[in-house]
C-alpha cells in the first residue's frame, strides 16, 4: 500500500496556503503563501524551495493558519509579518503607519541627487515621515544630511522611531510630532509624501487601504488639501537655493505645478515620472 500523503511538509502547506488565498480571490496568492510561510519558519522563500520536505509543528501550521485567515480578510501582508523592504532597508511597520510604497522610492533618488550636487551638511525636512522610510534612506545615502522627520501621528512617530534606532541614524534624525511646517526650522531641503487620495478614489479603493491609516492617506476632497496648505508655508522655511520635492498622484501633477508656479513665480518646477512612467513627484528649485 502506497504510504499516506505527508500533509505537515512544506510544500504541502504551501500548496493548502496559495489554494486558500486564491479561492478568495488574493492577487499573488502564491507569493503571500510564500513570503507568510518564510515568516513562519524565520526562513527565507528561497529555502523554501530548496528544503519542500522540512515538516512544520502543530504551532507553525496554527500560526500559518491564522495569518492565512487574517490574509483572505485582505490585511496586507506587511502588517502580518511587521516589515517591509525600502531602498533596501528592512523597515518595522505596524497598523497605525503607512507600509511605504515603491513609487516613493523615486522622491528619495530625486533628494539623494539634490543633496549631492549640494554637498555640504544640508538641513532636510522629512515631512509625513511614517515609518520614517524616507528620512533613513536619505541618511543613509547621504553621510552629511541632518534630517528632521516630521509628523501629526504620535503612533507613526513610534514606529519611526524605532527604525531610525535600528539603523543607528538618532544623531542624525530627530523626529518632531507636528502639524506640517508649522513652527519648522529653516531648511534647505523638503521631502514630502502627504496624504494625497481624493475623495472619489476612496470610494473605489480596495479592501487592503481600509486597514492604513485614514490619517495617511486622505487629502481632502481633491487630494490635494494638505500638499496646498504645506506649499503655502513652505517659503518661510525653505532657505535661498533650496529645494521641495512632493509626491503626488499621476493625475494631480499639473494642478501642482501650477500651485507651485503660483508661489514661487520664478522657481524652477519640474515633474519627475514613477518606474510605471506616471507622473508621481514635482521637484521645486528655488
Ligand atoms: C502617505 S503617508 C507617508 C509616509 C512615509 N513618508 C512614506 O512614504 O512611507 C503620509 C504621512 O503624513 C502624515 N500626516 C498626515 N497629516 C499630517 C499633518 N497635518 N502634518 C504632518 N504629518 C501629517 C501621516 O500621519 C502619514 O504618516
Amino acid at each position: 500500500m502506497a504510504p499516506a500523503p505527508d500533509h505537515n511538509t512544506v510544500k504541502a502547506q504551501l500548496a493548502k496556503t496559495r489554494a486558500a488565498l486564491a479561492g478568495v480571490g488574493v492577487s499573488y496568492a502564491w507569493l503571500d503563501a510564500e513570503i507568510l510561510m518564510a515568516h513562519v519558519l524565520h526562513s527565507s522563500r528561497e529555502r523554501l524551495h530548496s528544503h519542500p520536505e522540512r515538516r512544520l509543528t502543530a504551532a507553525q501550521q496554527q500560526r500559518l493558519g491564522r495569518l492565512t485567515r487574517r490574509r483572505a480578510d485582505r490585511v496586507p501582508v506587511p502588517y502580518l509579518t511587521g516589515e517591509r523592504e525600502f531602498y533596501g532597508n528592512l523597515l518595522a511597520v505596524r497598523p497605525g503607519v503607512l507600509i511605504p510604497r515603491p513609487e516613493t522610492e523615486l522622491m528619495v533618488e530625486l533628494a539623494i541627487a539634490w543633496l549631492g550636487e549640494h554637498p555640504g551638511p544640508r538641513r532636510v525636512i522629512d515631512l509625513g515621515t511614517g515609518s520614517g522610510a524616507v528620512a533613513i534612506a536619505v541618511a543613509k545615502a547621504v553621510p552629511q544630511a541632518r534630517i528632521v522627520a516630521r509628523d501629526v501621528s504620535p503612533r507613526a512617530l513610534r514606529v519611526a522611531d524605532e527604525n531610525i534606532a535600528r539603523f543607528r541614524l538618532r544623531r542624525r534624525i530627530t523626529t518632531e510630532r507636528a502639524n506640517l511646517l508649522r513652527g519648522a526650522a529653516p531648511a534647505d531641503l523638503i521631502v514630502a509624501n502627504l496624504p494625497y487620495i481624493s475623495a472619489a478614489q476612496r470610494k473605489g479603493r480596495p479592501r487592503e487601504l481600509s486597514y492604513e491609516p485614514a490619517l495617511a492617506l486622505d487629502g481632502g476632497d481633491d487630494g490635494l488639501a494638505l500638499i496646498r496648505q504645506a506649499l503655502r508655508q513652505a517659503p518661510a522655511v525653505l532657505n535661498p537655493g533650496g529645494c521641495l520635492l512632493l509626491e503626488c498622484d499621476p493625475s494631480q501633477a499639473r494642478r501642482l505645478i501650477r500651485l507651485a508656479r503660483g508661489e514661487w513665480p520664478s522657481a524652477q518646477v519640474s515633474v519627475h515620472k514613477d518606474l510605471a512612467g506616471r507622473d508621481r513627484v514635482i521637484r521645486i528649485l528655488l
